[in-house]
């Protein structure tokens, strides 16, 4: 049921608090955190696939595991596998990420990649789904059925169990002690409040839509942490309210696609922490175009020089994405629902493709 709300994307939505509290306290207590972690701090390399929205999520992985590790994974989008397959051995392990379990491209890289003695974790939200099953250690998220096409609670959980587990292999590794690694599971469990920032700037978010359900096409810009996100952002707001949105991380918009930008062209800029400055002066190329500049970000974008702000709360690199995806989902929710779609049910899109 959809418990009041007029879609389930937006219950959806609003679920992500509970749902990252549930993945939190689900994985604290499974073994599977510390055979996954085993397996990676043994791999000789590590390799992370998914599809869609579960591809960003490696990419968010890529992010932490890498600052917090030292260890770089390999990311391939799933229906890409064919170009590393020569490289893999058995030596090495494949994160495969996905909220179903049943996507093919994903099944199939898994596949291929376990005839060459690959070992695979998955993550999923679909106990006993065929990913599972082909895993050697599951790790899943406690989002609750999505009923939404569009990926929303799943994402976050995907990326707050990768982040889990990011950390649990630094731990191993001895690069954080475990007071270190018990202070950011402390501070995961704020994920719930951080994540609250959907409800608290709907209607900031509502007004941002207004403008933007006008716009033909935008760009969402942000760097490290935030270029991940804006590929979220950006393909959110495409699948639902078929307004061209592309990403790019901030830095590369100047080689090429800043060709694009005229008068009125919206650009969102995915403010996470620690790249204020460089995203300020990337603001201001754009601006000097004549773009109309969007921010959401956390708190120390105050001084953001953008037409339009959305402030999303005080957050460190840890926090920022369970603070700043909500209200850009939102965004996406709203600017369908204004242009006379259905945000459950966009077309020529099946929730899970089972197609390749
Ligand atoms: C986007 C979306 C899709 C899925 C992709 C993978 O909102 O829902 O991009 O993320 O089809 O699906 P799963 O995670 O089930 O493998």
């Amino acid at each position: 049921s959809k418990g009041g709300y007029p879609h389930y994307m937006l219950k959806e939505i609003f679920e992500q608090p509970r749902a990252l509290y549930e993945t939190l306290i689900g994985l604290i207590e499974d073994p599977a955190l510390e055979e996954a972690a085993e397996l990676l701090v043994n791999a000789r390399r590590v390799f992370v696939t998914g599809a869609g929205t579960s591809y960003h999520a490696t990419l968010v992985f890529k992010h932490y595991i890498t600052g917090m590790a030292g260890i770089v994974p390999i990311d391939f989008i799933a229906s890409e596998h064919p170009e590393y397959m020569a490289a893999v051995s058995h030596e090495d392990v494949l994160i495969a990420v996905s909220q179903s379990g049943e996507t093919t491209d994903t099944l199939q890289a898994v596949r291929e990649a376990k005839k060459r003695g690959v070992k695979i974790i998955a993550v999923t939200n679909v106990i006993g789904s065929t990913l599972s099953r082909l895993a050697d250690v599951t790790l899943y998220t406690r989002a609750g059925p999505e009923i939404g096409v569009a990926a929303t609670k799943t994402f976050l959980t995907q990326v707050l169990t990768l982040q889990l587990l990011a950390a649990r292999v630094a731990c191993k590794l001895g690069v954080i002690d475990k007071s270190d690694f018990e202070s950011i599971v402390e501070k995961l469990s704020s994920a719930r409040e951080a994540a609250r920032s959907a409800e608290r700037l709907n209607p900031h978010i509502k007004a941002l839509a207004v403008i933007l359900s006008k716009a033909q096409s935008m760009f969402v810009l942000g760097r490290l942490l935030g270029a991940h996100l804006a590929r979220e952002a950006a393909l959110k707001i495409k699948e639902i309210s078929y307004v061209h949105a592309e990403a790019y991380p901030a830095g590369e918009s100047k080689h090429g696609p800043i060709a694009l930008v005229e008068e009125g062209f919206p650009v969102i800029f995915v403010g996470t922490p620690g790249v204020e400055k460089k995203l300020y002066s990337n603001m201001e190329e754009m601006k000097a175009r004549g773009a109309k500049v969007i921010v959401v970000g956390v708190d120390s974008y105050e001084d953001a020089p953008a037409d339009y702000k959305v402030l999303v709360g005080s957050y460190d690199e840890t926090l920022a994405p369970y603070a700043i995806m909500p209200p850009l989902q939102l965004l996406a929710y709203h600017m369908a629902v204004m242009l006379g779609y259905d945000p459950d049910k966009p077309r020529n899109l099946a929730k899970t493709v089972t197609v390749e």
